[in-house]
């Protein structure tokens, strides 16, 4: 679901209703026209699909934690980009129909890709519904080296980054095809389950609990998350939206830090909308599971942390970096994963600006800090932010190398400069995508300047930038 998509297929209808007469415009596309197997993301040729995309993906499974299955339905709604007598999913977990615009269809799975061979093919513009039934074991696949699913004590967490989606429901699972998601995850009724935006329903029916969340705003397949387990949830609303935060239950005393954090999130959006401009979503929340999976995501409106961030005592800035990136990350996402300093130099920065309000280390104090730790014979400096590798987008230097380089970018234009162009990219690419080029661009655009060197130094070279003033010394 993109913007330019919308006026495409507007256009396109337009077009269809002026010139055919009914029915032509939906004629049967001659030859071979099969979907790429991926949406052309240099890193990972896989992910994504071509050929259509998605509006609302309608989730329904079960989950029961002491078999790990998942078992379930997902009914896509999208449309077609181009003439499609064949198309893929992103998917792992075995199938066992699918059905599109209501008529079976057939289907071929190999590692990671879903072929489904609608019995008609789809023309360009044209509606598609596809149901996909299936029935899993997450936990026991591995693709192409990536074993995400997280099992924990009392149930399981579907959180991951980049990859998740395939796990446990099917997708063009690319950050480049946003859509709306109905999530509804059946359990035993003594479990909770958390998910995304709004909580619509949980109802108990045959002795089990269906919980039904619903994302209204266009978000990227790896953001959909669940996680069930026995939480203790907490309810609230802040500045007119629903608050939800969930800590695992009998979480000890870093589950105590967890939620009195947690609880804090409404303070931190506020500051970050004061930074950033308004809130994007229409919910806000977090959860901590009892869990030691290694790594904090996301999750659009509702992120999730492991337990480890709590293990020495209150920790706000793993909140306030994961809040940062519902405008840096969620609501403005990556064209291609090699984007990503996009979501974690930002989300970093952000974080040093909270250091910074709060007296507990300016950016600059902090750019600094980074700069002694990092001496120019370290690693750290071999990693080129802006374009990081596949399998690298994680590393270290990404977040602290690329805070660094925002504090010397506000440094080089001078901080009113700065802020513009952080909210102008904010504003511009809400609910879409954005690369860094196009942020260069946007950096020199407002500042009249001609920041090309600047950044083949902070973002391109594996070396440390010199200190001089065209690299944005003294920051
Ligand atoms: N975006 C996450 C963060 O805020 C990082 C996720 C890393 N993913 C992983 N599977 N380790 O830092
Ligand atoms: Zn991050």
């Amino acid at each position: 679901m993109t913007t330019r998509a919308r006026v495409r297929r507007t256009a396109l209808a337009v077009g269809a209703a002026l010139l055919l007469p009914l029915g032509v415009a939906q004629a049967a596309p001659a030859g071979d026209t099969q979907g790429a197997r991926g949406i052309g993301d240099p890193y990972y040729p896989d992910y994504g699909n071509g050929g259509y995309d998605v509006d609302h993906y309608g989730i329904h499974i079960s989950y029961r934690p002491s078999s790990d299955r998942v078992a379930g339905r997902t009914r896509i709604t999208a449309h077609a980009t181009q003439d499609l007598s064949r198309f893929n999913l992103d998917f792992v977990l075995p199938v066992s129909s699918v059905q599109v615009n209501g008529r079976r269809a057939s289907y071929d799975q190999g590692r990671h890709e879903l072929v489904v061979t609608p019995r008609r093919p789809l023309a360009t513009g044209e509606p598609m519904t596809v149901v996909v039934r299936y029935a899993g074991v997450p936990s026991t696949i591995t693709s192409d080296g990536a074993k995400p699913w997280i099992r924990t004590a009392d149930g399981a967490a579907a959180v991951g980054e980049p990859e998740i989606a395939a796990w446990w429901y099917p997708a063009n699972d690319h950050p480049r095809d946003k859509a709306t998601y109905d999530v509804s995850v059946t359990v035993a009724k003594d479990l909770e389950v958390l998910g995304n935006g709004r909580l619509v329903s949980r109802d108990v029916r045959h002795g089990k609990r269906t919980w039904h969340w619903r994302e209204t705003r266009p978000m990227a397949p790896y953001l959909a998350f669940f996680v069930a387990g026995q939480f203790d949830i907490t309810r609230s609303r802040a500045d007119g939206l629903p608050v939800i935060t969930a800590v695992a239950s009998h979480g000890g005393p870093e589950g105590r830090y967890a939620a009195a954090d947690l609880k804090r999130t409404p303070q931190v959006i506020r500051f970050e909308s004061r930074l950033w401009g308004p809130y994007p979503f229409d919910a806000m929340g977090g959860v901590a599971p009892a869990a030691d999976f290694g790594f904090a995501l996301e999750n659009q409106t509702r992120p999730v942390y492991t337990r480890g961030f709590w293990s020495k005592g209150p920790n706000i800035y793993v909140v306030v970096h994961e809040l940062a990136h519902q405008w840096y990350g969620d609501s403005v996402s990556v064209h291609n994963w090699r984007d990503i300093w996009l979501n974690e130099g930002f989300a970093t920065f952000t974080a040093w600006l909270w250091s910074e309000k709060h007296h507990e280390g300016s950016a600059k104090q902090l750019f600094h800090q980074s700069w002694r730790t990092f001496p120019s014979d370290d690693p750290f400096w071999k990693v080129k932010v802006g374009n990081p590798g596949a399998h690298n987008e994680f590393n270290g230097a990404v977040y602290v190398r690329g805070a660094m380089a925002l504090q010397a970018l506000r440094t080089r234009i001078g901080n009113a400069a700065f802020m513009t162009v952080m909210r102008t990219w904010a504003a511009e690419h809400q609910y879409g995508n954005g690369t860094v080029r196009q942020y260069i661009a946007l950096a020199e655009s407002v500042s009249g300047a001609d920041l090309t060197s600047f950044f083949d130094a902070w973002l391109y070279t594996g070396r440390r930038p010199a200190p001089t003033e065209a690299n944005g010394f003294p920051p």
